[in-house]
């Protein structure tokens, strides 16, 4: 294998989506290390399980700076120094200014928890069960400055079920994404897929649908007989 990509972690809080890249790194065919985590709070519980798998870990907090520029350099530093050659973002709640997302592109990978590009933004299980649509999923993309857009690498599909409320449809939906994530970071840290017109595409035509599969797609409890 090529050399292994080096990963940053951006986290904000409990970093579960963390958690899954790092477990998924510890495959030794996996093509992707995961060498820093950064959380801009503090108080943020997966910088302990960074820290507990031995793995570095800082806080960077944004509160600390008088704009977002100068947070922006020290984020940008700290991966830097770390050598690091992608970026994901798992759960990390700080919009980026074009500055930052530029040094970074097509080297910064985000998760977003529906089917993109719909319900793009916050509360979304909440507008998900409002709007009533039936299957909704999660997406891991290319981070662009527009909020929420940029190459889809890959997407999951879940069921709403019915007695679905936000509790019990986020927990479905992140089940999907941690194995969402690692599949995804797979495809792109070994250049499985491309970027090409703001659009990811296979980089070998003769690798079959099956390599670039979207994860998986999580049926409804009920056998699609009882629902009918
Ligand atoms: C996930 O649902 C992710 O899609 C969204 O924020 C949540 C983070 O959860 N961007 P965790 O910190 O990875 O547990």
């Amino acid at each position: 294998m090529d050399k292994k990509k080096r990963v940053g972690i951006l986290i904000s809080g409990r970093g579960s989506n963390m958690r899954s890249l790092i477990e998924a790194a510890k495959n030794p065919n996996f093509p992707a290390q995961i060498v820093v985590v950064i959380s801009n709070r503090p108080k943020a519980a997966g910088l302990q399980t960074a820290q507990d798998e031995g793995i570095k870990n800082l806080a960077i907090d944004h509160r600390k700076y008088d704009n977002r520029t100068a947070f922006e350099e020290d984020l940008h530093q700290a991966l830097v120094e770390a050598k690091v050659d992608l970026i994901c973002n798992a759960g990390f709640l700080r919009l980026l200014t074009a500055d930052f997302v530029d040094k970074w592109h097509d080297r910064q990978l985000n998760i977003h928890p529906s089917l993109l590009p719909s319900f793009k933004g916050l509360h979304t299980h909440q507008r998900v069960l409002e709007a009533g649509i039936k299957i909704t999923g999660c997406t891991v993309h290319l981070v662009r400055t527009d909020m929420d857009a940029g190459p889809i690498i890959a997407q999951s599909a879940v069921c709403v079920e019915p007695g679905d409320d936000e509790e019990r449809l986020s927990a479905r939906v992140l089940a999907a994404e941690h194995l969402l994530y690692p599949h995804a970071l797979e495809l792109f840290a070994s250049e499985k897929v491309i970027v090409k017109n703001e659009r990811i595409e296979l980089a070998d035509q003769n690798l079959t649908q099956a390599d670039n599969r979207s994860g998986p797609i999580f049926s409804p409890t009920l056998p699609l007989k009882q629902q009918l």
